[in-house]
């Protein structure tokens, strides 16, 4: 791979499958700039234990997450797919930053905030309620050490990751002020559709691998006629005409997710819905998403089978990784005072 190339590096969690939400709000494109970049993909582990987890789970799903990666297009001969537990220096640098960032700037975000209330409110295990970790606090500090110690160019995200990425792009900025110029400024990049795919049950939430109800989001390895029976029970309003409008939530995320998977405008969706009811769309579009998922589910499945594989592609993936982070990692420690180790 060239070393002329910029860099991109994004992840997941592997906190279960991953939703219709990632793919079109993320992965899908992420497939596409892997010509055009030198492609760091994580599994983001260290992530994924700040919520209640349990071991065996996290385990399967790391390998899992792998294999749907792999089975959505990113092609490990053009990238690196590595487990983020796998390489030594994310949590080091985590912690460098974590003494440059303000307590307050972390209460703030959005995500720890909804976070915190969803877990005090919606527990089912009441001995749960109010046992909010730090971890999740200083999420988004793991989060900026991911990116900077690739000294990425671009981050491609959905747009619910906006606020976490304004962070590190202060935090690296902080840095580069304090001990001189470090790092790079990493660019957010998000793609215009599918960027916010919302819960089909609650169009004001965003679409999330870890909502109570199965009913509000789509998986990627969903079968066919579970994805059919989301969308066509998925809450709309109780008008007939097909609209893309801040008024019809629940309508303009289908007309979305439409859009998203077939490239069309939300415009042309409407135009071809005119004096067709709603169930003719959630048809349709149940119809076009479970044939865009087919083969992601075909090849998932051949992958699942051959686990020495996915462990070869996340064994190279760690090395190449491995090499750039340690290299970053001993000039933070250089700059930020820290003794160098006698070799
Ligand atoms: P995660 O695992 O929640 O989601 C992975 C990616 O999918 C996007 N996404 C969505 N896009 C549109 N609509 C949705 N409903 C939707 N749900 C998820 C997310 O924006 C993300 O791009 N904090 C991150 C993981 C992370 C990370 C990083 C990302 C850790 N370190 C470094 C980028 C760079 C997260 O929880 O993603």
């Amino acid at each position: 791979m060239s070393d002329q190339k910029p860099v991109i590096l994004t992840c997941a969690q592997p906190t279960g499958g991953l939703t219709i939400g990632n793919y079109l709000g993320a992965i899908k494109n992420w497939a596409t700039m892997i010509d055009a970049y030198e492609c760091y993909f994580g599994i983001v582990d260290l992530h994924a234990i700040t919520i209640d987890y349990t071991p065996a789970e996290l385990r399967k799903n790391s390998l899992s997450c792998v294999a749907q990666y792999i089975a959505c297009g990113l092609d490990p001969k053009k990238s690196n797919i590595f487990i983020q537990s796998h390489v030594t220096g994310h949590t080091e640098l985590a912690w460098i930053l974590a003494c440059m960032t303000p307590l307050g700037e972390l209460q703030r975000m959005t995500q720890f905030k909804d976070k915190t209330k969803q877990l005090n409110h919606e527990s089912e295990d009441p001995t749960k309620r109010g046992s909010i970790n730090s971890g999740l606090l200083i999420y988004p500090v793991l989060m900026a050490a991911d990116i900077l110690l690739y000294n990425a160019d671009a981050v491609p995200v959905g747009a619910d990751q906006k606020q976490h990425l304004e962070l590190c792009r202060n935090l690296a900025q902080r840095f580069n002020q304090r001990f001189s110029e470090t790092f790079t400024i990493p660019e957010p990049y998000l793609s215009e559709q599918g960027k916010r795919i919302m819960s089909l049950q609650d169009p004001s939430k965003k679409m999330s691998k870890s909502d109570q109800n199965q009913n509000a989001t789509v998986f990627l390895l969903d079968d066919p006629k579970i994805i059919r029976k989301k969308i066509m029970g998925a809450v709309t309003d109780s008008s007939r005409t097909i609209e893309h409008s801040d008024d019809k939530p629940g309508l303009t995320n289908l007309i979305n997710i439409y859009a998203a998977f077939s490239g069309e405008s939300s415009e042309t969706i409407v135009g071809r819905f005119q004096g067709k009811g709603y169930g003719d769309l959630k048809s349709e579009l149940s119809d076009l998403i479970i044939s865009k998922l087919e083969p992601v589910q075909k090849r998932y499945n051949e992958l699942m089978v051959e686990p020495k594989y996915l462990e070869s592609v996340l064994k190279e993936g760690a090395e190449v990784a491995q090499k750039r982070a340690f290299k970053m990692l001993r000039k933070i420690y250089k700059k930020s005072g820290f003794q160098a180790r006698i070799q």
